[in-house]
């Protein structure tokens, strides 16, 4: 029997192939080919737009030859309705303003004495990093000071094949505005004083405002864990579209802010045709808060509890009324919405995890039939297998590709629809 490979590797090799066709460009990094954080860094921005471009081109093959292949009718009309939605629009490209320092945040590994990033194809090794220009300088020399000093203090890294050792991460964060937070996440709690130590001199020589010492004592390879201690401020702030944003060392937030902030402008621009806005999924509140700004009210739905602890503290900071916060699993909420029945006038936005809305969350946004759609994901092939399970009930509108991660295979797409 054929193998069945997973979607992201039919991708990735769909775009090894296609890259080697692609306008070559100069890589700015001494460690391209050998770590694995950037893969086009030798093709120049407009041939990896393009490239990305043609990935949800073959992504939509993909799922289209998919659903037909399931074989029943209901199967075969989803695959037309969405073979008819995706050819009636043309995906609009919208760039990053910078192909480079673009990151919000860095999770750099430390094991087998080394700090940096997974090597490319071997991700069990690691390329130990002297520079990253995803970042930008100011972020990683915080990472490249706290190495040192834990060189100093002889703090191990963490052996993640053998399970033994201390310090797994040094995780980055920084916003536009210049706050920048360090996060050392530790196996044990062994090392406080140790870890205390580098955060408060990285406190102390002005480069981090807020430190934070993190718990992951299990086997899994993670780069959150449970707060311990921090020194300085407990969150840094990052301003999008007029709205301020704490973020936490377990928070989510978009990698590329300036990107993540057009795509948030564009789903307010949406949602401000009337009705009530829910925002599912909605980490610390970012698009709920942008919504709300052109005073459309919205519910902001999240499961996460040091995600809705921010959120609270963002609704508060940012004086939004219009913003009730709900903890919930996304799709038991849309369920119970269903279940109240009538047609809601409004918007409903989602912007899942990987794995997408699923065919529940799907079949309940359909019962809800609120009068527009909007969803924004990090993986097309939940997206566009969430999609032909609504095109019966939703016409697509438009599909814009926006590149949070130049230099990648990454991307997020934005889907908006409304009710037929
Ligand atoms: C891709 S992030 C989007 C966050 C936010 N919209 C933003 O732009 O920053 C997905 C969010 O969904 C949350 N999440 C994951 N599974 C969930 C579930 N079953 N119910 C509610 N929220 C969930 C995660 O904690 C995360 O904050």
């Amino acid at each position: 029997m054929a193998r069945v490979l997973p979607d992201k590797k039919k991708l990735q090799n769909y775009l090894r192939g296609a890259a080697e066709e692609a306008e070559p460009a100069p890589p700015r990094c001494r460690h391209f080919g050998e770590c694995g954080g950037c893969e086009f860094q030798d093709r120049s921005y407009a041939a990896q737009l393009d490239l990305k471009r043609r990935a949800l081109a073959f992504v939509a093959e993909t799922i289209l030859s998919e659903i037909e292949s399931a074989g029943g009718g209901t199967e075969r009309q989803n695959a037309e309705r969405l073979a008819d939605a995706l050819a009636s629009v043309d995906p609009e490209m919208i760039p990053s303003p910078s192909p480079f320092g673009y990151r919000q945040r860095m999770d750099y590994v430390y094991a087998f004495g080394k700090a940096g990033l997974r090597r490319a194809q071997r991700r069990w090794q690691v390329t130990a990093l002297r520079e990253c220009p995803l970042l930008g300088d100011a972020g990683f020399a915080v990472f490249q000071a706290a190495l040192e000093l834990a060189g100093r203090r002889r703090i191990p890294g963490y052996d993640y094949m053998r399970h033994e050792g201390e310090l797994r991460y040094f995780v980055v964060r920084r916003s536009r505005a210049g706050g920048i937070m360090l996060s050392l996440v530790t196996k044990t709690l062994d090392r406080r004083g140790d870890v205390l130590a580098i955060l408060s001199e990285l406190l102390d020589r002005g480069m981090i405002v807020s430190g934070h010492w993190l718990h992951a004592p299990g086997l899994g390879d993670v780069s959150f864990g449970a707060r311990v201690e921090h020194v300085g401020e407990p969150l840094i702030y990052e301003n999008m579209n007029d709205v301020r944003l704490g973020i936490g060392p377990n928070s989510f937030f978009q990698a590329n802010p300036a990107v993540a902030e057009m795509a948030y402008a564009k789903m307010a621009e949406f949602a401000r045709s009337g009705g009530e806005a829910l925002d599912m999924y909605s980490g610390v509140g970012s698009i709920a808060l942008t919504v709300s700004r052109n005073g459309v009210s919205a519910l902001a739905v999240e499961n996460q509890p040091e995600n809705l602890a921010i959120a609270g503290e963002n609704i508060r900071i940012n004086s939004a009324a219009n913003v009730e916060l709900i903890a919930a699993d996304a799709v038991e909420f849309l369920l119970e919405r269903a279940e109240r029945g009538g047609k809601a006038p409004g918007t409903i936005i989602v912007n899942p995890p990987r794995p997408g809305v699923t065919e529940k969350g799907m079949e309940a946004i359909r019962r809800i039939g609120q009068e527009r759609l909007a969803y924004l994901s990090c993986n097309p092939f939940t997206l566009l297998r969430d999609m032909a399970k609504i095109l019966d009930a939703y016409s697509l509108r438009s599909l814009a590709l926006y590149d949070m991660f130049p230099q990648t295979r990454h991307f997020e797409t934005l889907a908006l629809f409304s009710r037929r």
